[in-house]
């Protein structure tokens, strides 16, 4: 560069980005804005770091550049916005500062012009020279300064570039993005519903949507063959690390296409975010579990596998060994199953399995009334506290040893009862311990599918089937026959050809391929309990839609919020969204939810039976 004239576009209060400086605009006349990140005195000189998003410089205020322009300088708090006129020029080598890109340069302030001040206390410091903990209530309420601290900025724009590859694959692959209504029906996807009163249709209710599902098939009936959209929805469920009430899903329905094809499609869009974002290349075709090889081996439909210690069933080797509660277990339709920890034999004590332990606690919540165990001592003997050593024989003792692949050192854990209980109890206590024994490597992406996912599961309470994933799912043909007739009992055991794609044991996404059959779709509607006045009600402009040449069609919705997360190394998704919500779904910055006045009420023709229990 070396002119020092300063050339501004018109209407810009700046000439270039503080992190952008380098030696190469040394002798430039500069204009920068930004924040005051830091001030130093340093006798009689004084250093400020000035910070906008480009990154920080260094800006020195000399006493020799006149009287007023020092004391600008002495009086700036940190986080003043401040508007710099200077010249670059190289620092004197020993405060050359490797560790930042513009360390070898300063800017020598000729004007400082405040262009805001900061009238109270900060509640934290926003420095990029600070690593302070700040408690995450402060955080939220102040989220726009927390947004101006690092991490956030960084975390946004990692999302932000998420979007654009799906955004640039999907169009390049014929996609196109269309909205959906937000105001809509209720989406049956398991949640509650976020309601909306209608002033103008007095009694009746909008329902925010859950997810596009309906509307997205609705697309495909219209011929619009690939659609994808950044979709906002709404669930009322009770709040984790992983879940908001108001998510964001990188949504994608297509038509013509089969399962083996669109998972194929998905695969390809995750490997180009994972390429482009984080420069991985994954290695693909990613595996494939069935869920039922998934709840037999892990316990769960969404298993971490980047660790062992995979569930063995052994209802056959232990029921007749006189141990009444497997016995009872397995007489019940139940299961007797197990786990292997790896030198669990030292590394854990028996206080800790037996009741009031933090491992006998982990299965307590899973609903387990407690946890049979079995010590591996050295040379293969078998050592147990309580019934079970003395009920097996030596053949079944080495038997036990080959299932389990457990070795000396090792100890066994068994889990005994109503086969989902038992998988809940082992699945926890397997995450749990994965976690005490660092078997978890941090640095592994194991992506995985699970396919063939039932159709229904029942819910006893309700004495009725359910749809495992949401109604549209499409039967496995193989499973249902050709014949109408036999949909009636084959549809619920089938197979739904429906998949979910898990990666280090979170669910990243999840799709299928719908049904495009009105008939299909009313007996579907039937299994789960719905009358044909409901069905009629509910869903009749779907089978409308249907029955007038709707294509075949699939397709599948990722957690947008969850992949961002994953892709920053964050724990909870709230450090992916820029205003989210807490535990209690409260927008802590702008108090929201909050009261209404009795007259907004009133036009809503609603009246609030809400009392405060206080
Ligand atoms: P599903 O209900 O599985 O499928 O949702 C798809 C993905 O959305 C993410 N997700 C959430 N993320 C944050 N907070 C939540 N409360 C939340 N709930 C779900 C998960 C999940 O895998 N319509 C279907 C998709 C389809 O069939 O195409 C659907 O919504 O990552």
């Amino acid at each position: 560069m070396g002119n020092s004239l300063l050339v501004l576009k018109s209407f810009d209060m700046r000439s270039i980005g503080c992190g952008e400086l380098r030696k190469t605009h040394i002798s430039s006349k500069v204009q920068l804005c930004g924040w005051v990140d830091r001030c130093r005195d340093h006798g009689g000189v004084i250093f400020i770091d000035l910070r906008d998003q480009s990154g920080t410089v260094q800006i020195t205020v000399d006493p020799n550049q006149g009287a007023t322009l020092f004391q600008t300088a002495e009086s700036l708090r940190n986080e003043t916005v401040l508007q710099v006129t200077g010249l670059v020029r190289p620092r004197p080598t020993e405060a050359l500062n490797q560790k930042i890109d513009t360390g070898e340069i300063e800017v020598l302030s000729e004007d400082l012009t405040v262009l805001n001040q900061v009238r109270s206390n900060l509640p934290f410091t926003v420095s990029i020279h600070e690593e302070e903990h700040v408690k995450e209530e402060l955080r939220l309420k102040y989220r726009f300064l927390d947004l101006r601290r690092e991490r956030m900025n960084r975390n946004l724009r990692l999302r932000h570039k998420t979007i654009k590859t799906a955004r640039k694959f999907l169009e390049n692959e014929g996609f196109i993005e269309v909205e959906t209504p937000i105001l809509t029906r209720s989406t049956p996807e398991g949640a509650r519903d976020y309601l909306v009163p209608s002033r103008v249709c007095g009694g009746e209710w909008f329902a925010l949507p859950q997810s596009p599902q309906l509307f997205k098939q609705l697309l495909m009936v219209g011929g619009l063959e690939r659609y994808y959209q950044i979709a906002r929805c709404f669930r009322d469920e009770d709040l984790r690390s992983d879940r908001q009430p108001e998510f964001t899903q990188l949504d994608i329905e297509m038509s013509f296409m089969q399962q083996e094809a669109i998972m194929e499609l998905n695969e390809n869009l995750i490997a180009e975010i994972w390429k482009t974002v984080k420069g991985i290349d994954l290695p693909r075709p990613f595996p494939k579990l069935t869920w039922l090889e998934a709840m037999n081996q892990y316990g769960t439909d969404r298993p971490d596998t980047r660790y062992d210690m995979k569930l063995v069933e052994i209802n056959d080797l232990v029921k007749n060994i006189g141990f009444k509660i497997f016995a009872n277990a397995i007489a019940a339709g139940g299961c007797v199953k197990c786990i292997t920890v790896k030198g669990g034999n030292e590394s854990i004590s028996n206080v800790r399995i037996k009741p009031g332990g933090d491992i006998f606690s982990e299965a307590q919540k899973a609903g387990a009334g407690g946890l049979a165990f079995i010590r591996v001592r050295e040379g293969g003997e078998i050592d147990t506290i309580g019934a079970i050593k003395d009920n097996l024989n030596d053949t079944q003792k080495q038997e036990l040893l080959l299932r389990t692949k457990a070795k000396s050192g090792d100890l066994i854990l068994f889990g005994a009862g109503a086969t989902q209980i038992v998988n809940k109890a082992l699945d926890r206590i397997r995450q749990f311990l994965a976690n005490e024994l660092n078997l978890i490597n941090k640095d592994q992406w194991n992506f995985l599918w699970i396919v063939d996912f039932p159709m229904f599961e029942f819910n006893d309470e309700e004495n009725r089937y359910e749809a495992l994933h949401h109604p549209f799912c499409a039967p496995n043909d193989e499973d249902i026959g050709n014949e109408k007739t036999s949909w009636e009992t084959n549809l619920p055991k089938a197979r739904a050809q429906a998949y979910d794609l898990v990666l280090n044991g979170l669910e990243l996404g999840g799709g299928s391929l719908r049904i495009h059959n009105p008939d299909l779709q009313k007996q579907v509607f039937q299994t789960i309990g719905l009358s044909e006045e409901e069905t009629k009600k509910q869903f009749g402009f779907l089978i409308n839609a249907l029955s007038l040449g709707a294509p075949p069609h699939g397709g599948l919705a990722f957690g947008l919020d969850r992949i961002v997360m994953l892709l920053t190394g964050e724990e909870s998704i709230r450090d992916t969204i820029a205003f989210p919500k807490t535990q209690q779904a409260r927008c802590l910055m702008t108090e929201a939810p909050a009261d209404v006045s009795g007259n907004q009420l009133e036009e809503l023709h609603i009246v609030s039976t809400w009392e405060d229990p206080e």
